[in-house]
């Protein structure tokens, strides 16, 4: 990357969806390394919107900085990013020359308790990577921007690193992933069948308060963890096998690894030490309907869990209508004040502003 040798302004402006992941990311290492490789899908309606005004000067000589979420400054946001640009200044040559301008906003509810860094992080990556193409005459290959957006997105926060592709993506290096790498994510949509493309992922709200223990503080008890090498090993093994599985759009098998990981995550928080029980007793009521309507009518849903308490509840598209009405009857009562977020798999960042 060039020296910055005259002033520069701009507006850039990018939505971001969050992800769901299929085979977590729990655990890592170095700068934002992942322990094992993850896969995710990339959701549709719940999205950060970011607005960038770059002024970038070769006389400035102090990164600067303004944030607003919704509307307001936020000083804790504005810290976060602060830190993000600083501790990873090596990859901003340009950085003291840089003075930002950043308004956020999310399509979901501050209050839904859903991770939304992916998905902010997501739209911050997008936008450095669009004002960087602006500053430097654009990247030497198209695929390139999307490759940096990525690494960018992973460095403030792993899970990131997937939301800046549509449909289905791998982050860490997979023998059984064509291109998978630590550093960024790739997607993986070429052979997936058609099932998984419109896949829903339906968010039940157990809980909207904020998480019990950070993702860093998550990832940093796997470092010890007397169960870290059979995870990892154990998460290897469901990149394989889902390969196929989605390439045939087997949902049961499909299923199987979904929930799989899920209660994997949460077992590995249970017996770690220090200790975390994330789900609620509304979380385990949920999942006991899920999988006993599951068996009595044979309906093809299944749930995941991030690492909090909300469920994630994952169908075809052909089933959506009666989903609605069966979440409805049998699974909103046991959200808080009844919130549910309808997502499906989407077709990743879309920009607003910008060229
Ligand atoms: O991206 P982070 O550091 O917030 O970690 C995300 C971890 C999980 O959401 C639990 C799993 C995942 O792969 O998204």
């Amino acid at each position: 990357m060039k020296q910055i040798t005259e002033h520069k302004t701009g507006h850039i402006e990018w939505q971001s969806p969050s992800n769901i992941a299929i085979v977590k990311y729990w655990g890592k290492h170095g700068n934002q390394l992942p322990a094992n490789p993850s896969l995710s899908f990339t959701l549709s309606t719940s999205y950060s919107q970011t607005s960038m005004e770059f002024d970038v000067n070769p006389d400035r000589k102090k990164f600067d900085l303004d944030f607003e979420f919704e509307g307001k400054p936020s000083p804790k946001f504005a810290e976060r990013i602060q830190k993000y640009f600083e501790r990873n200044a090596a990859d901003f040559p340009y950085l003291n020359n840089l003075k930002l301008y950043l308004k956020s906003r999310n399509s979901f509810p501050h209050s839904a308790g859903i991770a939304s860094s992916a998905s902010a992080m997501s739209a911050l990556a997008m936008c450095i990577a669009s004002m960087e193409s602006r500053l430097f005459g654009g990247f030497p290959e198209k695929s390139m921007f999307r490759m940096r957006a990525s690494h960018l997105a992973r460095l403030a926060s792993g899970s990131a690193a997937r939301s800046v592709y549509g449909g289905l993506v791998a982050w860490g290096e997979s023998e059984f992933i064509a291109n998978s790498s630590d550093y960024y994510a790739v997607p993986v949509n070429e052979n997936l069948h058609d099932t998984f493309k419109s896949f829903h992922d339906t968010i039940l709200i157990v809980d909207a308060g904020e998480k019990a223990v950070s993702s860093s503080a998550g990832h940093s008890l796997m470092t010890k963890h007397p169960y870290s090498e059979m995870r990892y090993f154990t998460a290897r093994q469901h990149m394989e096998m889902l390969k196929e599985i989605m390439e045939q759009g087997d949902v049961e098998e499909f299923g199987k690894i979904l929930e799989n990981e899920a209660l994997t995550l949460h077992g590995l928080m249970m017996n770690s030490d220090p200790s975390f029980i994330l789900m609620k007793p509304n979380t385990l009521k949920i999942i006991e309907i899920v999988r006993e309507v599951r068996e009595s009518q044979k309906f093809p849903w299944y749930f995941t869990l991030d690492a909090g308490p909300n469920v994630h509840l994952m169908y075809p598209h052909e089933v959506a209508d009666e989903a609605r009405k069966l979440i409805t009857e049998l699974l909103v009562p046991y959200t808080q004040g009844g919130q549910v977020l309808y997502d499906q798999v989407g077709a990743g960042p879309r920009k607003i502003q910008g060229e």
